[in-house]
């Protein structure tokens, strides 16, 4: 068993830094572009807001306990809690660190080869057909392979030296990336319609179970919960940080930056008059639309697609590490890996059983949904009833650094009653119709 010191951040910037990057990434612009698009424009958005509001905040807050609370991996950390019997919870926890890592990383190997060949090329006006060709078979797996390759880099520089570190480089540079191309996007001639469509409510909207099923499933995906990974990230943490402070800092940074992901995206797509391709929106939206839009700006497109992507490469590589992490930790704690051997071993077996992925989309959108609306909501739901429930005394937890804010109780009910029941009842459709995408793969 390893015996050395528990690895810590070097500093609560720090760790606030790497806890963003796992938030913030291809969720908040390229899953949160094409679900708005497909769900409704802004009726999903405040949807969205809210779910993240009352049922992902208190879900965040309650993984970052767990996680500096016990100091320990996630299948550790719940037997810690909750005693043995919580331990195939932690598993799970890892099943989905495996599952979301093998689709993200081929969607961030196409982004890297997008920013590449935009920035050197330009982009290419026939961007369907271009899609095609980089999204599948050996050009996708290439890309996968490589992007796989740098997180494995990272994470086996361990916590402070290779996780922390990139997220500190590279976060505000993301922030200030994204910052400027809505700026340059509001400049736009016909941007107008762009916000009309993101920003005006048909509340109709809110009627379709559906609706609701993408936006809850969106707001744990975006905020990297239901899977253990805040709270490994958490168990870092010396123990008089502040939680409830680090958890607000970290959702409105995920949800700000999502936000202004859409000030770029729909804009940009309206002023090049692409807004038809919009409505049929799928899981390559993004990818065909937006290099069409860049394509047509001509030189200036070539920088500010350059930039894009580039913030998309950014954004996935900081939120892929933190899903090699939950995986690498656990075998680091429950099999006495070394951290370099873990991350070897497990990223190779990611990047092979994300193969189907990179050789069809529709198993990429299955995969994704599979993880999404069953994994993350089960699994937020589960943590919901453990701390809630189960664990002896959260709310002391996390006054431990703060000064025991008022509002805990209401935390502590928020997870007992009103984020199971809504997960319950989001479960409860998500499962049969998540059922049906897979088995129209056959
Ligand atoms: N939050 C990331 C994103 O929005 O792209 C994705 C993610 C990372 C999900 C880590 C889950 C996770 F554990």
């Amino acid at each position: 068993m390893a015996s050395l010191p528990r690895e810590q951040w070097s500093s609560r910037y720090g760790f606030v830094m790497a806890a963003v990057g796992s938030a913030v990434g291809l969720g908040n612009m390229w899953r949160f572009s094409y679900l708005t698009a497909e769900n409704g424009g802004a009726a999903f958005v405040v949807l969205y807001l809210a779910i993240t509001l009352v049922v992902g905040l208190p879900v965040l807050l309650a993984e970052l306990t767990l996680g500096r609370g016990a100091q320990k991996s996630p299948i550790r950390a719940l037997a810690h809690f909750g005693g043995n019997r919580w331990k195939p919870l932690g598993l799970v926890f890892v099943a989905a660190g495996f599952l979301i890592l093998s689709y993200y990383s081929v969607i961030a190997g196409w982004t890297v080869r997008y920013a590449l060949s935009g920035i050197v090329f330009g982009f290419d006006g026939d961007a369907a057909a271009n899609f095609g060709e980089v999204a599948t078979g050996w050009d996708a797996f290439g890309f996968h392979l490589a992007f796989m390759a740098g997180t494995i880099y990272i994470v086996a520089h361990g916590v402070s030296g290779g996780i922390e570190r990139t997220a500190m480089i590279l976060m505000p540079a993301l922030f200030a990336i994204v910052i400027a191309l809505a700026f340059y996007a509001s400049t736009l001639e016909g941007a107008g319609g762009g916000y009309a469509y993101y920003l005006e409510t048909d509340f109709t909207k809110l009627s379709e179970l559906d609706v609701w099923k993408a936006a809850a499933g969106q707001a744990f995906f975006s905020l990297s919960l239901g899977m253990g990974a805040m709270l490994t990230f958490a168990s870092y943490l010396d123990r008089n940080s502040n939680l409830p402070a680090e958890s607000i800092v970290i959702a409105v940074a995920d949800v700000g930056i999502a936000f202004i992901a859409g000030l770029v995206v729909f804009p940009m797509i309206y002023a090049l008059n692409l807004s038809s391709d919009v409505g049929e929106s799928t899981v390559g939206a993004l990818f065909i639309t937006l290099p069409k839009a860049f394509a047509e700006m001509g030189g200036v497109g070539r920088g500010v697609g350059g930039l894009f992507f580039v913030a998309l490469v950014v954004g996935a590589l900081t939120s892929a590490i933190s899903l090699l992490e939950v995986v690498v930790s656990a075998a680091i704690d429950g099999l006495g890996w070394s951290r370099r051997f873990a991350a070897v071993v497990l990223g190779a077996t990611i990047a092979v059983i994300g193969i189907p992925s990179a050789w069809n989309t529709n198993i990429l959108g299955a995969v994704d949904e599979v993880a999404n609306n069953i994994f993350l909501l089960g699994g937020g739901f589960a943590l919901a009833i453990f701390v809630g429930w189960w664990m002896a005394d959260p709310e002391g937890e996390v006054a431990q650094g703060t000064s025991g804010p008022f509002w805990l109780p209401i935390w502590r009910n928020l997870l007992r009653f009103a984020v199971p029941l809504f997960l319950g009842f989001v479960l409860y459709f998500a499962i049969p119709s998540t059922w049906r995408t897979v088995a129209s793969l056959f």
